[in-house]
């Protein structure tokens, strides 16, 4: 047994092995695809779990950068019910009003013109590339879109053949069409651009990659590309948008304006939805036809995403986000400047990395054990995306319980 930070006692990972039949059921029916944690989670609130042992943990993972309301946002929960007892679905062949309403909103908040909607953050990026090839076929060209190393932008097929070779194992024949270079690399990507390129993919802040930012200079270089060759400069949001590291989209705090973003996770505040906003002129390369989907803007999600993104403005999250996210990051780079077992910590708002100087999954284990929720992003980083509106006395917790895990796993080492 151990404590966690309230004093409560918590379950050792070894005890939970043999209750919980929602686990035993996962790994007798479900795929066995995740390297799932011990828990089995059946309550949220704010930036709170708990699980079906009564066991309360603080969020720190907000279902990797989705719950940025907290769990069950009681307007969240009222505009669900609201809406599903209205109209649900009724597919693309009409018109329905949450999906205008909210094509506007995202046509105000982002500064793009157009907007499509999915409902996976892989399917906002596919929309993506396959809008950057339709609008080069126009111009009578097909070619390759430059990729970023240690990027990632999903698990479709194509999107997998975007990002980092770890994720392509086994799927051979991998689509064609992607080049990829060493990211914030400027010399990199001057040497590598030419007439044969259709776009450029940027994770605005690398998620999956381990929180690595763009750098200002990177950016506006492929900003300057994509002038120069007319192709669209893409940049995935999935992870850093919608208010997550201060401003709406992480790219506001560049001040450069993509040719097309892909966005979703906390947009729909857990309620699945995706979305690609883009440029007119580029946008008009889909014709009626040329892409679709059944579910994409269905009234329930575009309600739900309208919510958040009202309530985004209403509480002014994206000055929480900014606010907490440096205290978060101040506390965590006062304890690296004397504690080796922290090389450096990354990140905007609340979308912080804490790389170690050792692989990250037993931190993370203790950190569950010791009731805070989080993960290790490329090995030795740990994510921390929490809601955002957690408290100073909630981040507290978070950084004390990463502070008490390093220790145990640094003796133990
Ligand atoms: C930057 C980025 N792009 C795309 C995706 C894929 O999103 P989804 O898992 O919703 O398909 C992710 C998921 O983590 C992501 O972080």
């Amino acid at each position: 047994m151990v404590t966690n930070i309230s004093g409560k006692l918590i379950k050792s990972v070894k005890s939970v092995f043999g209750k919980q039949p929602a686990r035993k059921k996962a790994e007798k029916y479900h795929f066995d695809l995740y390297g799932r944690y011990p828990i089995t989670l059946v309550k949220g609130k704010g930036c709170k779990v708990w699980d079906d042992e009564r066991n309360e943990y603080i969020d720190a993972l907000a279902g990797i950068a989705v719950n940025s309301l907290g769990h069950c946002h009681p307007d969240i929960v009222k505009t669900i019910q609201k809406q599903s007892a209205k109209l649900m679905h009724v597919s693309n062949f009409y018109y329905n009003e949450p999906q205008s309403n909210l094509a506007e909103k995202l046509v105000e908040v982002s500064g793009l013109d157009r907007v499509f909607f999915c409902n996976s953050g892989a399917e906002a990026v596919e929309g993506a590339i396959k809008l950057a090839r339709r609008y080069s076929f126009q111009k009578g060209k097909t070619g390759v879109i430059l990729t970023m190393d240690n990027s990632f932008h999903g698990r479709t097929l194509g999107t997998i053949a975007m990002g980092k070779d770890k994720y392509q194992f086994g799927y051979d024949p991998i689509p064609s069409g992607f080049d990829r270079i060493p990211y914030n690399d400027v010399k990199a990507l001057e040497k590598r651009m030419d007439e044969n390129v259709i776009g450029i993919v940027i994770e605005t802040i690398q998620g999956e990659g381990g929180i690595v930012e763009v750098i200002p200079e990177f950016l506006s270089k492929a900003r300057s590309l994509c002038d120069e060759y007319d192709v669209p400069l893409i940049l995935d949001e999935v992870q850093c948008g919608i208010a997550r590291t201060g401003k709406m989209f992480a790219y506001q705090h560049y001040g450069i304006l993509p040719d097309i973003v892909a966005m979703a996770k906390a947009l729909g505040s857990g309620f699945p939805i995706g979305a690609v906003a883009a440029k007119d002129d580029i946008s008009k390369a889909f014709e009626h036809g040329s892409h679709g989907t059944t579910y994409g803007g269905n009234p329930l999600a575009c309600a739900v995403a309208l919510e958040t993104l009202r309530i985004i403005e209403k509480e002014d999250v994206c000055d929480m986000a900014r606010i907490r996210g440096n205290y978060l990051k101040t506390r965590l780079e006062d304890l690296s400047t004397n504690w080796s077992a922290i090389k450096e910590v990354r990140g905007k708002g609340l979308m912080i990395g804490v790389e170690l100087a050792f692989p990250g999954a037993d931190v993370v284990n203790e950190m569950l054990k010791r009731g805070v929720l989080s993960n290790c992003a490329s090995n030795n980083v740990i994510r921390l995306v929490p809601p955002l509106i957690i408290s100073k006395e909630e981040i507290d917790i978070v950084v004390d319980t990463l502070i008490e895990s390093i220790k145990i796993i640094e003796k133990n080492d």
